[in-house]
C-alpha cells in the first residue's frame, strides 16, 4: 500500500500536547485534526484510521473509506456503546506508561489504606499524636478483579510491596506467584479479599457488579478489620448508593475511587464526604499524547506494509 491515508483525530486531551505529538510523529500524513479550528468542517471522506475519545456518532457517517479505529485510552466503552460504529478493527491503547501510572495509583491506594494514612491526616489536623496499629502488607491479600495487562502489572508491583495477591478473571489464568480463580470462581476468591482492586472493562457483564451483596462477601476481621474498595476500572460497574451504604454501616471500612458512575463526580455526591474515602477525578492513568501518537503510527506502519494491528477489541466479548 503506498498511499498514506489521512488519520482522523478527536481526542478531548490537552490541545497543544496533541498538537505537538501530531507534528511530531505524523509529518508525513495528513492529520484532519478536529480540535483545531481550520479542521473543524473538513472534508472526512478519505479518512483512513480514525484516533478517537468519546467521539460524535455522527462522524463515523462521514467517513466511508475508514480501515481501523485507534482508541485514545484503554478502555473501548466509549466508542463500543455508539450508534454507527463502523465494522472495521478497533485498536486499544496499550502502552508501557499507561501501565506504569496505573501500577503507581493502585500500589498507592492499597499503601494509603494499609498504612492508614487518611486517619492519620485527620490526627495531624487536630494536633494529635496517635497510637494506631498498621500491619505489613504481607498480612493483608488484595484481590484484583481484572487480569488483563493492568491488572497483571499491578499484581507485580503489589507483591514486590509484600501484599499477599490473588486475582480473578472471565478465563482461567496462569501466573507465577499469584493464585487465580475464573468467572465460576468469584465466590472462593471474594472471601479471601481483604483490598479489592477493580480493573475491569465495562461491558454488559462488569455493569453494576460491584453491589452491597458483593462488598459483603469480602473478607471481615483480618489484619485491616473491614475491607477496602479500590477501583480504577469504570464508574458504572459499581453501585454508588450500595457503596455509600456499605461505607456507612462498615461493610466496607473504606474505599478509593478514580471512576464514577457519572463524571465529574456531581457536586451532591456523598462520596465527597465519606471519611476514609479517597476520590481521584479519573487521572489514575491519562493516555501520554507522545506515546499514543507513537503507538498508532507503529500500528498504522505495520499495517500499510502488510502486517496486521495489535490489541484488537473483541467486539463480542466487549473488551
Ligand atoms: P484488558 O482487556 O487487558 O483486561 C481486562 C481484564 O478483565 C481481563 O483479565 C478479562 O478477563 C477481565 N474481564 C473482562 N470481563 C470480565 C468478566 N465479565 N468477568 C471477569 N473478568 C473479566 O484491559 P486492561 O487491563 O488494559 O484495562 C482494564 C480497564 O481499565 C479498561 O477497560 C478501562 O476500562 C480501565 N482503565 C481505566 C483507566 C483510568 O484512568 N481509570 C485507564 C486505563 C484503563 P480475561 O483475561 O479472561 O479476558
Ligand atoms: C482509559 C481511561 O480507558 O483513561 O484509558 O479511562
Amino acid at each position: 500500500m503506498s498511499v498514506k491515508l489521512p488519520l482522523l483525530v478527536d481526542l478531548k486531551f490537552d490541545r497543544t500536547k496533541v498538537g505537538e505529538a501530531l507534528a511530531q510523529t505524523f509529518a508525513d500524513r495528513k492529520i484532519i485534526n478536529l480540535a483545531t479550528s481550520q479542521d473543524k468542517d473538513q472534508d472526512l471522506s478519505d479518512a483512513g484510521y480514525a484516533l478517537l475519545w468519546k467521539p460524535d456518532f455522527r462522524i463515523f457517517a462521514q467517513m466511508p473509506n475508514l480501515k481501523a479505529i485507534f482508541s485514545g485510552g484503554a478502555g473501548v466503552d466509549h466508542l463500543l456503546s455508539l450508534p454507527q460504529l463502523p465494522d472495521v478493527p478497533l485498536i486499544r491503547f496499550v502502552d508501557p506508561s499507561l501501565t506504569t501510572r496505573m501500577s503507581e495509583w493502585i500500589v498507592l491506594q492499597c499503601l494509603i489504606h494499609l498504612r492508614k494514612t487518611l486517619p492519620h491526616l485527620d490526627e495531624q489536623r487536630d494536633r494529635r499524636w496517635s497510637n494506631i496499629r498498621v500491619p505489613e502488607a504481607r498480612e493483608v491479600t488484595v484481590g484484583i478483579m481484572g487480569l488483563g495487562v493492568l491488572g497483571q502489572d499491578a499484581a507485580a508491583k503489589l507483591q514486590v510491596m509484600g501484599f499477599n495477591v490473588i486475582g480473578w478473571s472471565r478465563t482461567a489464568k496462569q501466573l507465577s506467584n499469584i493464585e487465580t480463580y475464573d468467572a465460576g470462581g468469584l465466590e472462593d476468591f471474594l472471601k479471601r479479599t481483604e483490598i479489592l482492586v477493580g480493573l475491569l472493562p465495562l461491558t454488559a457483564e462488569t455493569e453494576r457488579l460491584y453491589d452491597h451483596s458483593l462488598f459483603a462477601k469480602l473478607r471481615k476481621g483480618g489484619a485491616l478489620g473491614r475491607p477496602v474498595f479500590i477501583n480504577a476500572g469504570r464508574g458504572r460497574s459499581q453501585v454508588e448508593s450500595d457503596l455509600v451504604a456499605a461505607l456507612e454501616d462498615g461493610t466496607l471500612g473504606g474505599a478509593s475511587l478514580d471512576v464514577f458512575e457519572i463524571e465529574p463526580l456531581p457536586q451532591e455526591s456523598p462520596l465527597w464526604q465519606q471519611p476514609n474515602v479517597v476520590v481521584t477525578p479519573h487521572d489514575s492513568a491519562v493516555s501520554d499524547e507522545m506515546a499514543l501518537m507513537r503507538y498508532v503510527g507503529q500500528q498504522i506502519q505495520a499495517y500499510e506494509a502488510g502486517g496486521s494491528f495489535d490489541n484488537l477489541v473483541d467486539r463480542k466479548r466487549g473488551y
